[in-house]
């Protein structure tokens, strides 16, 4: 544990915590410039729980059915390449997660073609800019049964593995609730996203690093 809080905090004193819009700037030869997306290596995966549907919608808003919640708003960006520092232009990436009473819609798998659009929220996908950006916006998680609270995450990008993982609140990181989830037990430093409340909003970045298919 205490390696993983000295992770932790060496994050919290990083960029993804108070880099503002610049933090995800890049070069001319795409290599991520700041301290941020240096300290973060491959990312960890873990499952994808029952609930994945596939094809799931292209929206940046993912609140397709206008659910009541707090707002909440994730900028990442997507790294790959031999040394994990190379921009993703073009990566898809898919995030799905549990509405405000920790309820996922459908509660349900397969592909998206068997559901009706009034029984698809909170799910849905986007492609990184040219520097390997996306953002979402939705509401905020409520917890579910044992589990910390969550986003879930499914990331493809050409010549890498497709990675599905989820990310946490960073100021949940210790509690009793955190510690006491079966899943996932030890996730590494870069998926404790640090959100901030801005205007009502939970504000996180988050950092993804892909592995190389081969
Ligand atoms: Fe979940």
């Amino acid at each position: 544990m205490t390696d993983r809080r000295t992770l932790i905090t060496s994050l919290g004193a990083g960029l993804l915590l108070a880099a503002g819009p610049r933090a995800f700037a890049s070069t001319a030869a795409g290599l991520c410039l700041p301290a941020d997306c240096v300290t973060c290596g491959p990312t960890g995966s873990t499952t994808a729980g029952p609930f994945y549907v596939a094809n799931s919608p292209a929206a940046m808003d993912i609140n397709l059915l206008r659910m009541p919640g707090t707002p909440l708003r994730v900028d990442g960006i997507v790294l790959g390449g031999r040394d994990g520092r190379r921009v993703q232009a073009g990566a898809r990436v898919e995030l799905w997660h549990a509405d405000s009473e920790g309820r996922y819609h459908p509660e349900n798998s397969g592909d998206i073609a068997r559901y009706r659009a009034d029984e698809i929220n909170l799910r849905g996908q986007v492609v990184c800019d040219g520097d390997g950006r996306f953002t979402f916006t939705s509401i905020v998680p409520a917890h579910y049964g044992s589990r910390r609270r969550h986003l879930h995450w499914r990331i493809v990008a050409d010549g890498h593995r497709a990675l599905v993982t989820q990310t946490y609140w960073k100021d949940e990181l210790g509690t009793a609730r955190e510690r006491r989830d079966p899943v996932d037990r030890d996730p590494e430093a870069c998926r404790w996203i640090d959100f901030r409340t801005d205007q009502g909003a939970a504000t996180g970045q988050v950092v993804f690093v892909l592995r190389p298919a081969d």
